[in-house]
């Protein structure tokens, strides 16, 4: 077994092996980079790819009351005035008059904001001003007032907009969810903390239609599913907690909050929030539309607009959560330099299985290629028959591939391979015949080995 040499992983640590490795790359890099984008490597867009569809399907395909929708990014201008974004999706921004830096002040230290004294080099703070975070542009070749459009900064409202088509096209009743993933867009005043906190982002969001008087429950019954989805997706439970939004910091849309959140390398800081948004939104676009957005409960005969419990993740920084929780360094007994391991859930991981021959030559590789083109089928693979095989591991295991195949001269007497595991690294002998069902067996029971 193997100890941890150091746990508190480093931001620096993480965005050098994200680039390092193809996770995360800085946008537009050659040209000198754009300030808070990033773009998805090979492996980044296998992980994301892979939790996005987890989400999905613990979110969808898990429930019967709950539907999906893919609404369009851009949308009706009069739909942000209905929203109450236009008006309140607001920060409060002030200028450094000394070094022009720029800052929220609502998250300025307390001592910097009573002073009104600048956090980097004791300056002075302009008043603040508010500063609406919706990117705007026109559609069309005019850019005049009349073909002002958003680029929405909350997936949630194409699913309000769109709640009428889908009471009147599926058979849902309330209670009931519809879920959608997808792109959202803040023009953020402070980006920092690689994929944080980024103007352009993915969010997975559902929200769940209920009667006015069931809030309540269903608040509290989407507070454990969301920390218990969390546990499922392999996230170690002691880095998560729930924190209650004060009256002072709640969206102009909610009556009660919370956040989970946990604990980055830069502190605990929010992965997703759990808001009762109550009739807000409904009612606003039936007065802003004019359209009737009650719903009509054939059993009661009781007409209502749902109140509306709404679960919001983001994706891009939940790839950073899962980044942070995975990674470990350890020492490993006997040899010098120190492992660094990904402890990815074997769901989500990029790659489920390396396949390695032991050496290239002796029909060794071409076993391996064998094995491995079978597995191509059922599992994310990837063939490697350069280097010691030690070094091969290691590789695999800063990727956070849970389960290796070597090929080596025994299999061609015994048609058996060595299966290692990455936690572990404990090798054990399998029949090639019986590699996917063990390896589908393996990932059900899995259980993170080391810190
Ligand atoms: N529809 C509700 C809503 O958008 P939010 O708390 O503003 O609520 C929900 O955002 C989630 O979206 C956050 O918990 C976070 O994970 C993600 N998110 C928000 N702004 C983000 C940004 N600028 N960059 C990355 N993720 C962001």
């Amino acid at each position: 077994m193997a100890d941890t040499v150091n746990n508190a992983v480093t931001m620096e640590k993480l965005v050098s092996l994200a680039k390092r490795r193809g996770f995360v790359f800085q946008s537009s890099e050659i040209y000198g980079g754009l300030s808070s984008a990033w773009d998805y490597g090979p492996l980044g867009v296998e992980l994301k790819n892979r939790v996005r569809d987890f989400w999905w399907r613990e979110m969808t395909q898990l429930h019967d009351d709950i539907v999906g929708l893919d609404a369009a990014i851009m949308m009706h201008p009069r739909v942000w005035e209905a929203s109450g974004h236009v008006a309140n999706f607001t920060d409060p921004l002030v200028d450094c008059k000394n070094c022009k830096n720029r800052f929220r002040e609502d998250q300025l230290p307390e001592d910097n904001r009573r002073a009104r004294r600048c956090p980097e080099c004791g300056g002075p703070l302009t008043e603040p001003r508010n500063f609406n975070l919706m990117f705007k542009t026109h559609i069309g070749p005019v850019e005049d007032e009349a073909s002002v459009v958003y680029l929405r900064p909350e997936t949630a409202q194409g699913i309000y907009v769109n709640f009428r088509n889908v009471v009147q096209s599926s058979r849902v009743k309330i209670p009931f969810g519809i879920a959608q993933i997808g792109k959202a867009f803040r023009n953020e005043i402070t980006t920092k903390n690689f994929i944080f906190r980024t103007c352009e982002f993915e969010q997975m969001e559902m929200q769940f239609f209920v009667k006015p008087d069931e809030d309540g429950r269903w608040f509290e019954h989407w507070k454990s599913e969301r920390m218990a989805y969390y546990a499922k997706l392999g996230v170690r439970p002691e880095k998560l907690r729930f924190r209650q939004h004060g009256a002072d910091e709640l969206a102009f849309y909610a009556k009660i909050a919370f956040d989970i959140e946990y604990e980055f390398p830069f502190g605990w800081k929010e992965l997703e929030g759990i808001h009762d948004r109550t009739n807000y939104d409904l009612s606003r676009h039936a007065e802003y539309s004019g359209k009737d957005l009650n719903f009509l409960d054939e059993e009661s005969h009781e007409r209502y607009i749902p109140y509306i419990i709404e679960t919001s993740a983001g994706l891009t920084r939940t790839v950073l959560m899962i980044l942070a929780d995975a990674y470990e360094e350890q020492e490993v007994p006997g040899e010098e330099e120190s492992r660094v391991v990904m402890h990815f859930h074997p769901k989500i991981a990029p790659i489920t299985v390396g396949v390695f021959p032991l050496v290239k030559k002796d029909g060794l590789a071409e076993i391996a290629r064998e094995i491995e083109k079978g597995l191509r089928e059922d599992f994310s693979t990837f063939y490697d028959q350069g280097g010691a095989i030690g070094r091969r591991y290691r590789r695999q295991d800063e990727i956070g591939t849970p389960y290796c195949l070597t090929v080596d001269y025994q299999t061609k007497e015994d048609k058996t391979v060595t299966l290692r595991f990455r936690d572990s690294m404990e090798q054990i002998r399998v029949p090639i015949s019986e590699l996917s069902e063990r390896i589908r067996t393996e990932i059900k029971a899995y259980k993170r080995v080391g810190s």
